[in-house]
């Protein structure tokens, strides 16, 4: 199997944790699309979503699926999205795609993440894909000083922007061993808006998709 059609398999099986009459937290990626697909057959059945991306946001009103605001909704069942990379715990790397503060606010509306991944994504330490980091654009070469004290090595994405008008630091050479520490740390410093660490909150389910199928790791 491709990896597409590994992302595939996990896009769909997450239907399964989608309740009736609910409205779905939404996340950003290709494996996620796949799930915005999944989706749009059952539009009829869920109430709506809350997105974590103008791209998503875009994907889902193509489907006819209603988008609301986040301020508009108290409380979410599940939040689906997929990572850059999970560890056993799962505690994920994310926002290869740019979203990450929206998934961040969105995962912790939402009672439960669901996390549908690819088995590429599975690491024991996390770090090999460098962890973003999204910063008010004045503060970039602040936090990027910042970010070097830690032992990392932060690089300019440059021509990105992010739906929040922020600009993204991708910080190579990590191998975090403590994710909470390292997200405490990072989000303590002047100017990060969020970083793309989500151990605090991380994954309740986990849908891997396999050579043999779709595997379900649980708490
Ligand atoms: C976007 C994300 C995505 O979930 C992450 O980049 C994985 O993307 P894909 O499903 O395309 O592999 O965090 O900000």
């Amino acid at each position: 199997m491709t990896q597409d059609e590994l992302k595939k398999a996990v896009g769909w099986a997450a239907l399964e944790y989608v309740k009736p009459d609910t409205i779905v937290g939404v996340g950003t990626g290709s494996t996620a699309a796949h799930f915005i697909d999944a989706l749009g057959t059952i539009k009829d059945k869920i109430v709506g979503a809350v997105s974590s991306s103008d791209a998503s946001t875009e994907k889902l009103k193509s489907l006819g699926i209603p988008v609301f605001d986040c301020n508009e909704v108290d409380t979410l069942d599940i939040y689906v999205d997929g990572a850059d990379e999970i560890n056993g715990q799962m505690q994920m790397i994310k926002g290869g795609g740019a979203a990450l503060t929206r998934e961040k606010i969105i995962a912790a509306v939402a009672k439960k993440f669901i996390c549908i991944i690819d088995s590429s994504k599975q690491v024991d330490v996390l770090g090999k894909f460098p962890l973003p980091v999204e910063v008010i654009p004045m503060a970039r070469a602040y936090v990027a000083r910042e970010l070097v004290k830690l032992g990392g090595i932060p690089v300019y994405r440059e021509n990105v922007v992010t739906d929040n008008g922020n600009h993204i630091l991708d910080v190579h050479n990590f191998s975090i061993v403590d994710p909470i520490e390292l997200e405490n740390k990072i989000n303590g410093v002047a100017g990060v808006v969020t970083v793309g660490l989500f151990a605090n909150r991380g994954a309740n389910v986990v849908l891997v998709g396999t050579a043999d199928g779709v595997k379900t790791l649980t708490e």
